[in-house]
């Protein structure tokens, strides 16, 4: 009889857990159980690295455990399983350009994420991304098979899931639909975990949570996104911050193949220059900034800009065409607008504010969704609000 798939993988998933605990991404005996026993070969037999090709475009090239070996699989990296079949085009035999659209998560971003979730014997627990199968592999793994429902838009990922967890001897319960609606029948949940993205936390989540009941979530805007950890109130309200934990997801989408193409206005045309010291070295180094950029500016979109005499810029962009950008190289201390020059103004102002608040990291930051939907995002120490709501 062949080796199961745990037998074969129990060296490599023992030593990334070790991996993961010295890195202080497992705090917990449990889940260094889970990890050491769950075989992420099994749920990324392949897989697509980034690489430039000679003429310069990036691409992603088809890996597999066959031919890299089994630790490829067990390196504490992010593996994408999926590309998006409307941008996909086929470069040479194992390449592909496009944008992703499926992933086995970063081992230690999904350690870090399952800790935070607190989960207990006996929770009962919703995921809103299958992907692989993994992270349900996990869950399964601490909590039972019977505790455990997960959702994919993809059904052919969910079914490859299901086939995965079933190599291996888990049979959660598994099914294909829009996650932001959750799964009405199943709940109510006493853990909700998202591995997608959303712009702001769905009812749905909050209604299929128990009270006292805990959802963790990427919320993500144009400029930048932030993991939030909220507990479910009495009133129906979910209240948290912003966790330490750092790490970005996809964005859900509601089409099950293909991310919409984003509709973009004609761009105002370049107004003029001024010295700034909100520089694109700034966005780089400061996460909270860019955070706090994202939820004061929430209509606002981040991109980086590239001319073939400016180079390469880091560019604020709104839907009324208004765009206001600075250089990675150059002249570093210059903004550039087209359109309203207030947009800049904002973000420099919120730089003031950030400084002058003496740098606050994350976690300094809660996140609100009210009963009737109303959301905010607000600062601990003064109860400063942005609103969010619409
Ligand atoms: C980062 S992957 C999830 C990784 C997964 N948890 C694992 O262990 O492999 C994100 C997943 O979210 C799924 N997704 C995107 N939009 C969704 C939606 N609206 N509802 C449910 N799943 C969605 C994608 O198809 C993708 O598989």
């Amino acid at each position: 009889m062949s080796p199961s798939p745990q037998e074969v993988g129990r060296p490599y998933a023992t030593a990334l857990a070790e991996l993961l605990g010295r890195a202080g991404a497992i705090r917990t005996q449990p889940w260094a159980t889970a990890f050491a026993s769950v075989p992420r070969h099994a749920f990324v037999p392949q897989w697509y690295e980034q690489e430039t090709d000679n003429r310069g475009i990036a691409v992603w090239r088809r890996r597999s455990v066959s031919e890299a070996g089994l630790a490829a699989a067990y390196q504490d990296t992010t593996l994408v399983t999926g590309l998006d079949p409307a941008t996909a085009e086929q470069v040479d035999a194992s390449a592909w350009t496009g944008v992703a659209t499926s992933s086995s998560t970063l081992p230690s971003l999904m350690a870090g994420m399952l800790e935070d979730l607190d989960v207990q014997d006996g929770h009962r627990v919703l995921e809103i991304g299958t992907g692989t199968g993994y992270n349900a592999a996990l869950l399964s793994a601490r909590l039972g098979e019977a505790a455990v429902h997960s959702m994919d838009i993809a059904q052919e990922l969910v079914d490859l899931a299901q086939e995965r967890l079933d190599s291996i001897g888990f049979q959660p319960q598994l099914r294909a639909g829009d996650g932001t609606l959750g799964w009405p029948e199943g709940g109510p949940f006493d853990r909700i975990i998202a591995t997608c993205s959303v712009p702001s936390v769905p009812a749905a989540w909050v209604e299929q949570l128990r009270p006292g009941g805990v959802l963790l979530t990427d919320v993500t805007l144009g400029i930048e996104g932030g993991l939030v950890r909220l507990s479910r109130g009495a009133g129906g309200e979910a209240r948290g911050y912003f966790t330490t934990t750092s790490g970005r997801f996809m964005a859900a989408r509601s089409d099950a193949r293909t991310y919409p193409v984003k509709e973009r206005p004609e761009r105002a045309p370049a107004a003029r220059s001024r010295p700034t010291t909100l520089t694109a070295a700034q966005f780089h180094a400061h996460y909270p900034l860019r955070l706090l950029l994202a939820f004061q500016m929430p209509s606002t979109e981040l991109v980086y800009y590239v001319d073939e005499t400016e180079g390469t810029s880091i560019q604020l962009q709104r839907g009324d065409g208004s765009w206001a950008r600075v250089p990675i190289g150059g002249n570093r201390e210059l903004v550039t607008f087209g359109g309203d020059e207030g947009l800049w103004k904002q973000a420099e102002e919120v730089w003031s504010w950030w400084n002058y608040a003496d740098r606050p990291a994350q976690d300094r930051f809660g996140y609100v969704r009210e009963a009737d939907g109303s959301t905010y995002v607000w600062y601990l120490p003064d109860g400063s609000r942005w609103d969010l709501t619409g």
